[in-house]
């Protein structure tokens, strides 16, 4: 390990209060924490505990403070729109005092939940941190997702108020996000008081008052307002995530923790400062938006981009280039999916040539495994670093990184590099024993975790306790598999649970066979996640019929892939549904998923001994051959 890095490490493990007393050091606090972390009551840690600050005090106010007002604090660029515009610090505070002032007046107080359901557009950041200042929890919802999802999250966080907008814009399709929330309201057994949304130019939608107003009918009498004074273990917000089953988790923030911890990250692992221009190439919805397109960059002080846009066909595939270069970005941080998009439609880098990328020092890359080609081709491309990271939306920020701003360590290809400070990752092999360098196992975290991580889930407690602090006591199990080699570099390889990567989105293959299972022909089936060039993972759907179905298994299919993009939303891209006879299954009845997954993406497998009737392997394999999901021998 590097003198340095490795100096840093230790003592954000050996003496984690000292450490992160230092790190709180750098933020805005009403009242300075004298307690940092509390550790009576295991899981259930407290950071900061008799803190108070507030969230989008340090975002804005704190840097206007600085005498940094002028600068730019938001670019929006939107190759979808053709619009762009600036924000200086004082511009988006004061947009945002005003916005906090209208959910004021619509009844919105201290702790009370907002949902958030908007395109890539400044108003939503705006909304984001119109909440903060008056210590609202919002929930972000992402476009992707349909009505059914949006209300179980109405439901589970018993929102009071929905901010949304007219539409957001797909290459060739214009999302009407104004039907999707009345099916959501509808569905929900939870009902909102109020809606505000946003009216797109060109695509307003007529609105329902007195509960229904518009974004700007709402700020008509809407005073200033100022931030609140927040505990540091209060809420600044929930993003609910999927979990192993349809019912989605709600990661909730704390405030403290979470402002230290996301400020303390933007020089230490992207080397960012004050006058850098800063970009995180995703959405609001995920907690890559959350932390890097709003939170972190706002902390720091410095610019961030917010982009409503694709890497490709928005128009092309140098509209990435295009944004670095017009905007003197330093780092970009985004999804390995965007680069293979890209490097699929332009291999040899031609848009690349006619931008002027001097400014640009480093790519980061999380979300999902970076496969090591497109790594070596984007480094090949751009001739700078290029980095995977790996973390989660429990976590808010990186559990393993090239700490760039302490110091850049060689980069093995596969790997996400070492434990950032702050986190004491082992192994643990099914023997419930430690693994040693190299050796397999389940991938947990020492507790306790660092600040800015998730003390808790929304309103359960013994969810959060048993589904992530049980299965190894002391630890925080990250449901990732891996090894530690003896460098110290950890290698993620897969989930051990059924969630899957889709273009870097994290989906629960629990809850598409959920929706399947509605259907009234489908007796039973399973959904895995297989390999894919573009998107690394792709769902597919095996469904055996109930007995007596007479509908032509075209129409089943059909229908049942409508019935996922109905219920789950088109972010699921769920486009294969296949009809078999039966599925193989272990003799006590377990479907046997993983070996299937093999088959699909033609990886040797064993003959599992406890299968039932291998002849159906078989069957399976020629199903998968006519869908063209394989090839044959
Ligand atoms: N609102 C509504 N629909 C959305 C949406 C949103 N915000 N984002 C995606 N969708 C829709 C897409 O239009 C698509 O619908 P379709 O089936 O009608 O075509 C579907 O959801 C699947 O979207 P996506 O997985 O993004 O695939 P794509 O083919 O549209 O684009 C990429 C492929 C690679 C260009 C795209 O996935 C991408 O930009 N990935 C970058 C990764 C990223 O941002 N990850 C976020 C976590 S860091
Ligand atoms: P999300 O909560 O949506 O950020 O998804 C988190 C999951 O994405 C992790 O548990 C991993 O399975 C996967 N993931 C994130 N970053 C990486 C990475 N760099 N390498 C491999 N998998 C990753």
């Amino acid at each position: 390990m590097s003198e340095k890095f490795s100096k840093i490490y230790d003592l954000s493990i050996k003496d984690p209060e000292k450490f992160w007393q230092e790190a709180a050091n750098d933020i805005f606090w009403f009242k300075k924490p004298t307690k940092i972390l509390n550790k009576s009551n295991p899981p259930f840690y407290k950071w900061y505990e008799d803190g108070v600050t507030n969230t989008c005090y340090n975002a804005l106010d704190f840097h206007i403070d600085q005498g940094k007002g002028s600068k730019t604090a938001l670019i929006y660029d939107s190759p979808i729109t053709g619009n762009k515009s600036k924000f200086t610090y004082e511009e988006l505070r004061s947009k945002v005092s005003k916005f906090a002032g209208a959910l004021k007046d619509q009844g919105v107080n201290k702790g009370d939940r907002v949902i958030i359901y908007m395109p890539m557009i400044p108003e939503a950041v705006v909304a984001m941190l119109a909440c903060a200042r008056i210590g609202a929890i919002h929930s972000v919802v992402f476009g992707g997702f349909a009505s059914n999802e949006l209300a179980s999250r109405i439901d589970d966080s018993k929102a009071k108020l929905l901010v949304t907008a007219s539409c957001g814009f797909e290459p060739g399709r214009t999302v009407e996000y104004k039907p999707l929330v009345d099916e959501a309201i509808k569905q929900a057994q939870h009902k909102i008081s109020k809606m505000i949304l946003f009216q797109r130019k060109g695509h307003e939608v007529k609105l329902n008052a007195p509960i229904e107003i518009s974004w700007d009918e709402a700020q008509v009498n809407a005073k200033d307002t100022d931030c609140v004074e927040m505990n540091s273990n209060e809420f600044a917000y929930i993003l609910y995530t999927s979990g192993t089953t349809g019912t989605p988790k709600g990661i909730v923030r704390d405030i403290g923790g979470h402002i230290v911890a996301l400020k303390w990250t933007m020089k230490n692992i992207y080397n960012i400062d004050e006058d850098d221009i800063w970009w995180s190439a995703s959405d609001i919805g995920w907690i890559v938006g959350h932390s890097y397109i709003v939170y972190a960059p706002l902390f720091k002080g410095c610019t961030t981009v917010l982009f409503e846009g694709k890497p490709v066909g928005t128009p092309d595939a140098g509209a990435f280039w295009k944004i670095i270069s017009d905007y003197k970005v330093k780092s970009l941080f985004t999804a390995p999916t965007a680069f293979r998009a890209i490097k699929k439609e332009d291999p040899e880098g031609k848009f690349f040539s006619k931008y002027d990328l001097t400014k640009f020092e480093s790519l980061f890359l999380a979300g999902e495994r970076a496969d090591p080609d497109t790594i070596k081709w984007a480094e090949n491309l751009l001739k700078v670093p290029v980095i995977d990271h790996w973390w989660q939306t429990e976590t808010s920020w990186a559990i393993s990184s090239n700490c760039t701003g302490i110091e850049m360590m060689k980069t093995k290809y596969g790997s996400a590099c070492k434990a950032v400070p702050g986190y004491d990752v082992k192994i643990i092999k099914s023997d419930q024993t430690l693994a040693k360098p190299n050796e397999m196992g389940d991938i947990v975290v020492k507790l306790p975790l660092p600040p800015g991580t998730f003390p808790t889930l929304w309103n359960a407690d013994q969810r959060y306790k048993e589904n992530y602090m049980s299965n190894y006591e002391g630890y925080y199990q990250t449901y990732d598999a891996g090894h530690i080699d003896e460098d110290g570099y950890i290698w993620i390889m897969s989930r051990t649970d059924d969630i899957i990567n889709v273009a870097g989105h994290r989906l629960s293959t629990g809850a598409i066979e959920e929706v399947l299972s509605e259907h009234q022909s489908v007796a039973e089936c399973a959904v895995l996640g297989i390999a894919d060039k573009l998107k690394g993972q792709l769902p597919i759907g095996l469904i055996v019929l109930k007995a007596g179905v007479d509908k032509d298994n075209e129409t089943i299919s059909k229908e049942c892939i409508q019935m996922v993009r109905d219920k789950i939303g088109p972010v699921a891209a769920f486009k294969v549904a296949i009809v078999i006879k039966r599925l193989p299954k272990t003799r006590s009845g377990k479907i046997l998923r993983g070996t299937i997954r093999k088959i699909a993406d033609s990886v040797e497998y064993k003959m599992p001994p406890t299968i039932d009737d291998p002849a159906i392997l078989d069957e399976i394999k020629e199903d998968l051959i006519k869908n063209n999901i394989l090839k044959s021998a």
